[in-house]
């Protein structure tokens, strides 16, 4: 059975983070990945989260199931995070919400309730967008298209060309949108955007599938939320999908949730059986460890105090790199055309140059990206800055 398979290559991320370890050289740098690393180059456990394991820990009697949707009270407190206390949706008992394995296992669900829903909707997702989008979006048999997002030369959003794409989408056509924080861009709308995205969504009949991996790693958590709640609020129908990979930092205990909203009560119930049914189909039921964590520490003022001013110190940690590396750019290349480092948002930028020179970066000055030029600014430290600065200023001259 298995004669046919020829040996693929390894995943493009995968292979990067290989690489890198492979790699002997001390000055070595790591801006592949997309975990956060705290100024020693370490990603932590947060403090909060090792409170609330230990409370966990300490409270289990069984190890029994749980549900295929998961734990309630982590289902509540996701909805009210994403969506807030008052939102609509909720109001009007037309959100529903399930635990998933981490945002891609949302994503992977959303896709098969798509398929299930509507075998000749496409996906609009955008250009550039996360790489693994196209294989949990696309693999399952969903068509999937490219809206024009970002120009990379020009490191500034197309929004009328997303637009003017996207009106031309067929009705109940879906559109993928990063919620805030752009991965790989680093460029997100700002709120009158999102209320024109939105205005069009409703009118045309798209079903917006929100992804929302870094709430929190922007600006805050409510206003990272701002324009996928304004969205939400308007199209009659939405799919979020939800990753506590990064703002909780359980990234290997696979914390996510995929949440609904239906047209009414009951389309959202139906919808909901749907969602469990695909869900049992694939992984029967989602891990319990890091929701239990993620649900003691949002059940707890303390714990959720401490886990918010963690937050706030990861996002303001890459907003000082971004800082430093704009600050040193300049200093290196004497221009100012790497200043929108400084003012992009979230973990990622795109650095705007070639595949070529991405290799020369490694290969020479072991310097690590992907080859669209991603940048994981949580890779950069006080004591890295200056020299990813001056070998990309080199390359560049050279
Ligand atoms: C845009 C985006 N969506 C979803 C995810 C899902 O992450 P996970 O499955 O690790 O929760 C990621 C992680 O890198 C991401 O960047």
């Amino acid at each position: 059975m298995f004669e046919q398979f020829e040996r693929l290559s390894a995943d493009s991320i995968l292979g990067l983070m290989a690489q890198y370890r492979a790699d002997p050289s001390p000055i070595k740098v790591d801006l592949g990945v997309g975990v956060f690393r705290d100024s020693s180059g370490h990603t932590p456990i947060l403090g909060s989260v090792r409170r609330a394991e230990q409370a966990v820990l300490a409270g289990q009697t069984t190890k029994s199931y749980v549900a295929a949707a998961g734990r309630e009270e982590f289902n509540g407190a996701v909805e009210a995070l994403v969506l807030g206390d008052a939102h609509p949706a909720r109001r009007d008992r037309r959100a529903r919400t399930v635990q998933a394995p981490g945002g891609c296992g949302a994503l992977r669900v959303g896709a098969e309730l798509i398929r299930a829903a509507s075998r000749s909707a496409t996906v609009h997702v955008s250009d550039p967008t996360w790489g693994n989008h196209i294989p949990l979006l696309g693999s399952g048999g969903l068509q999937l298209e490219r809206y024009p997002y970002y120009d990379s030369a020009g490191q500034r959003l197309r929004f009328d060309a997303m637009l003017e794409r996207l009106e031309r989408a067929a009705q109940g056509d879906v559109v993928l949108i990063h919620a805030c924080c752009h991965n790989p861009t680093g460029a997100d709308l700002n709120l009158e955007q999102w209320q024109a995205l939105s205005e069009l969504l409703t009118r045309r009949r798209l079903v917006p599938f929100l992804d929302m991996a870094y709430q929190g790693f922007g600006e805050n958590l409510e206003a990272d939320a701002a324009g996928l709640r304004l969205v939400a609020e308007r199209s009659p129908e939405a799919l979020i999908a939800v990753s506590f990979s990064k703002n909780l930092g359980l990234y290997r205990e696979r914390v996510g949730a995929l949440i609904i909203i239906g047209e009414c009560e009951s389309r959202a119930d139906a919808t909901l059986s749907h969602v469990l049914q695909i869900a049992r189909s694939i992984y029967s039921m989602p891990p319990d460890h890091g929701a239990a964590i993620a649900a003691h520490i949002w059940a707890d003022a303390a714990l959720r105090s401490e886990w918010v001013a963690e937050l706030a110190a990861m996002r303001s940690r890459i907003a000082d790199m971004r800082g430093l590396l704009a600050h040193a750019l300049r200093g290196a290349s004497g221009s100012d055309a790497f200043d929108f480092i400084r003012t992009q948002r979230g973990m990622f930028s795109l650095l705007g140059v070639s595949a070529q020179l991405v290799e020369r970066l490694r290969d020479r000055h072991h310097i690590y990206m992907t080859l669209d030029s991603r940048m994981n600014l949580a890779g950069i430290m006080p004591h890295n800055a200056e020299y990813v600065a001056a070998a990309i200023a080199a390359e560049l001259a050279g």
